[in-house]
């Protein structure tokens, strides 16, 4: 039976993959108290002692606001945590699988991104996914890079935050010149699964298809939902944050399509999905 070790098991991505993996894989679970992926020790002494056939980098420093003020703690984990994975998984010959984001672009670009297009992030977080997809490809070995975006299943996330304030309010203001793509680790899980069975490593995107803003989004979780809450759309200049984020981070999974495996549903299928099987 294929073994295969998770980093982060206790995240959004983490346990999608438990649920879908445990019964038939043989699966080594590793949150963030067990595992430290920033202990390069800890790291080769769990790989070495189970000697996976896949590690799948779940853990991440993903809270893009404070990353802007937590700058090293940020760059240790989506950087040098990543790299410390990229080696050790390279010396027991493991493939390794880790997550990057759609934030390593700057939004100029005025249709979908591509695998091969220039990294420009604009923030920390950004910058530290970046430099993280740039230390696992100078490390090399059996790596896939799985770019993705606008992340949600079970844990915090955007879905959940609209239906908590949607039993709160009439009216929620949400920004609507901001696109991308909202994307079910429930759908990025499979596509793992798919790939972790080829040699075909390298750089992935990642994402549902399709394209909405922000707002968007929004108005969509509400109608599925069945809730009455209207919502506003404001402009990024009307929502000041501390981390600039891209306008426009729509991604083509071109390299998935081109070898058959573009298992992404549009993202309003996928949305419904989540929504019904939801426990909200
Ligand atoms: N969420 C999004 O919208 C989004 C969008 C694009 C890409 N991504 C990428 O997708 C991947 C999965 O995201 P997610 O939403 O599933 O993240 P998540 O729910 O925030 O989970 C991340 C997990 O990483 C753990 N972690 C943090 N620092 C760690 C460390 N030093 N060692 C070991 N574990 C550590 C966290 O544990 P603690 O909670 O205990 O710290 C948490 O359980 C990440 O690579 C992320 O960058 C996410």
């Amino acid at each position: 039976m294929m073994k295969i070790l998770i980093v982060g098991a206790n995240g959004q991505l983490g346990r999608e993959c438990k649920r879908q993996f445990q019964e038939k894989y043989e699966l080594f679970l590793y949150d963030s108290d067990s595992l430290n992926i920033t202990n390069i020790d800890a790291v080769s002494c769990a790989i070495a002692k189970v000697k996976p056939d896949v590690v799948i980098n779940a853990a991440a420093y993903t809270n893009v606001e404070k990353a802007e003020e937590d700058i090293d703690n940020a760059f240790k984990v989506n950087a040098t945590g990543a790299e410390n994975l990229a080696l050790i998984c390279k010396k027991y010959d493991s493939k390794f699988i880790h997550i990057s984001t759609d934030y390593v672009f700057d939004g100029t670009k005025d249709r979908p991104y591509e695998e091969f297009d220039t990294h420009n992030p604009l923030s920390v977080y950004g910058r530290s996914k970046s430099c993280g997809e740039k230390l696992i490809e100078q490390v090399g070995g059996k790596y896939f890079i799985l770019r993705t975006s606008w992340l949600y299943g079970d844990g915090n996330n955007f879905v959940r935050t609209m239906l908590r304030l949607s039993k709160e309010k009439s009216e929620i203001a949400v920004v609507g010149d901001q696109y991308g793509t909202p994307t079910y680790t429930k759908d990025l899980c499979s596509v793992i699964e798919k790939l972790m069975y080829t040699e075909f490593y390298g750089i992935y995107h990642a994402s549902n298809e399709g394209s909405c803003s922000w707002c968007e989004f929004a108005k969509e979780i509400m109608r599925v939902a069945s809730r009455k809450t209207t919502i506003k759309s404001l402009t990024t200049a009307e929502y000041p944050v501390k981390a600039k984020r891209p306008m426009y981070s729509v991604m083509e999974n071109r390299l998935l399509k081109l070898r058959g495996i573009n298992r992404m549903r549009p993202w309003q299928d996928a949305l419904e999905d989540y929504l019904e099987s939801s426990c909200e």
